[in-house]
């Protein structure tokens, strides 16, 4: 890996904020040459050519698309990110490719990369488009013949960072797009250290449950066989949510008692919030002067790059929850929204600290996990988080979206092993037995086994009578975390993550270039999810340098393309 620096990069940027940045310097074949860089006055210019038959893959948690190439992105922070367009939860400027080689730009701002435009030869590139190379596309009679012609190669990839005058960009090199995203994760200080228990299922209750009937939920898990560790609350336990006042509602009128009966019947419990402060905050006063000059729904914004901001937050945190037995938090809101209303700062908001509105967007997430990193202290914890961006690989942090289609879930999973982040494709609810049942099949086989109910008064799988099948599901859940424990080990100590696009491993094999509705989990399974409303039937492609065998029965099924007809979830393992 090596950074090359183009012009005068910014003070404010993720390696900044990133604890374990781990920089080791080596050569790389890639040519220097390559690079056009070009400051402009609005920021600056970093172009370089892209090999004819270059995938990229990347940019973070992208939701509705897989190979990039030829596309526009812009690494914009959003809740609700309803198009291919880069917009995303935790937008990364990160991408790999299937040429050995994968870069990573060190930087807070939006920037734009175009994946494959063609540059005008006259004006004396190296390598452009070739006019005399053009194919012949005649008259087309068909729209598709028309549209076939069009030129993709000769292309090169042009990235624009607004403000900046300069950036790091670092060139990672390796054999597979697997070996280059793990050593992009390693040089984020590698993956997070996870507790057991985080691994096991999260159930979000219904908003407008309180303590009693909470307790009631958790003992019918208990009595009828059905596996849960963590109880999470959503808003309802805050005396005003949007804000956020950080203090029991009276649905909570013995919060000790209440704790304490979750801790004798085993379980952790997760608390539901966002950063903007209410008023009424116990410590509204103390952080103000350490917040943004935009207020949200009436609340203040801390600005957690400051220490004194941190420090009043934590203890916080800390002193009235953490101590009296809470150990993980969902950090609600962190993102932005253009889609839903447009709440949030905008983004030429003044912090403290020196960041604008920009950066703190892009820096959000990861600054407010540290702040809740430092109130739990020797306490691990998996948490979920709504923003996240570069070098995010050793925060315990899973993203998750109030977007809901289970395919684009799904597309999610394989997409998030490229960026150093962690994504479940939640189970919120369902509008008929199949919804529920393959759902809950695919959150069984991703990192976090997230049931979030939060707007659902009732238990779905009583709703939707499927109580047995889900019940076993999540005992298949339960025999699955001592692979995922080993897994995360491996992530921590190599930076392969335990969720991987097939191309991540199998990169020599272009059938896998594709493939964006199966990932490859923990050290040898591989997944096929068949997304709700999908039918009974799909083809899985299963990479034919290896042979594979069936997770369930251990029947060998060869390799190749097979099809599938089952009303569970396609599940293989790699031979050894
Ligand atoms: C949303 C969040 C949901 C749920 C809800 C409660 O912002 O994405 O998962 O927590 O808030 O208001």
């Amino acid at each position: 890996m090596k950074k090359f620096t183009f012009g005068t990069p910014e003070t404010f940027v993720p390696s900044k904020f990133c604890d374990g940045f781990d920089y080791r310097e080596t050569d790389v074949k890639y040519p220097a040459g390559n690079f056009f860089f070009k400051t402009t006055p609005s920021g600056c210019v970093l172009e370089f050519p892209l090999e004819d038959d270059c995938r990229i893959w990347g940019f973070g948690l992208q939701l509705k698309q897989f190979n990039h190439r030829g596309r526009k992105l812009k690494m914009d922070v959003n809740a609700d990110p309803a198009t291919p367009n880069g917009e995303s939860h935790a937008p990364v400027p990160f991408f790999v490719t299937n040429k050995g080689y994968g870069m990573y730009f060190d930087t807070a701002r939006y920037a734009e990369f175009y994946c494959g435009k063609q540059k005008n030869p006259a004006f004396g590139w190296n390598r452009g488009t070739d006019a005399a190379a053009l194919s012949e596309g005649g008259a087309a009679d068909r729209e598709e013949d028309l549209y076939a012609a069009r030129r993709e190669d000769s292309v090169w990839m042009s990235v624009r960072i607004p403000v900046a005058k300069g950036v790091d960009v670092y060139v990672i090199e390796g054999e597979t797009a697997g070996e280059i995203t793990a050593q992009y994760n390693m040089l984020a200080g590698g993956g997070p250290e996870v507790p057991e228990w985080g691994l096991g299922m999260l159930y979000r209750c219904y908003t407008g449950w309180d303590a009693e009937k909470i307790k009631s939920v958790a003992s019918y898990f208990r009595e009828n066989g059905i596996p849960c560790d963590i109880i999470g609350l959503e808003p309802g336990w805050h005396t005003h949510a949007y804000s956020c006042t950080y203090r029991w509602s009276d649905r909570y009128p013995d919060p000790d008692g209440f704790l304490g009966w979750m801790k004798e019947h085993g379980y952790h419990v997760n608390l539901w919030q966002h950063a903007f402060t209410h008023p009424d905050a116990p410590f509204h006063d103390a952080i103000a002067p350490y917040s943004g000059d935009w207020l949200v729904w009436g609340g203040l914004v801390p600005d957690f790059a400051v220490p004194e901001a941190r420090k009043i937050f934590a203890d916080y945190m800390r002193e009235a929850l953490v101590e009296h037995g809470v150990d993980g938090f969902k950090l609600d809101e962190c993102d932005s929204s253009d889609n839903t209303g447009g709440w949030s700062f905008p983004l030429s908001a003044e912090f403290p600290s020196g960041l604008d509105g920009m950066q703190y967007h892009s820096l959000f997430g990861t600054l407010y996990i540290k702040t809740l990193t430092d109130a739990l202290g020797e306490r691990k914890t998996l948490g979920e988080v709504r923003n996240l961006g570069a070098l995010a690989a050793s925060y315990p942090y899973v993203l998750y979206s109030d977007l809901y289609d289970h395919r684009d879930f799904i597309r999610g999973v394989v997409n998030s092993g490229f960026s150093g982040l962690l994504w479940a494709p939640e189970f919120r609810s369902a509008h008929s037995k199949e919804e529920c049942v393959r759902r809950i099949q695919a959150v069984v086989f991703s990192v976090q086994c997230l049931v979030n109910a939060w707007n659902y008064d009732g238990i779905p799988w009583v709703v939707h009578e499927c109580e047995d099948e889900v019940k076993e599901l999540f005992r298949i859940r339960e025999g699955l975390i001592p692979m995922l424990k080993d897994a995360f080990e491996v992530y921590r100590k190599t930076g392969k993550p335990p969720v991987r696009a097939l191309c991540m491993d199998y990169t020599a094999d272009p059938a896998t270039w594709d493939v964006d509705d199966e990932y490859l989990f923990c050290a040898d399974l591989l997944v096929a999810p068949i997304a709700a409303g999908g039918g009974d039937e799909r083809d899985v492609y299963l990479p034919v340098s290896d042979e594979w065998e069936d997770y369930f029965t251990g029947e060998p099924v060869g390799n190749g393309k097979i099809r599938v007809k089952t009303a569970g979830i396609p599940v293989y393992r790699r031979k050894k």
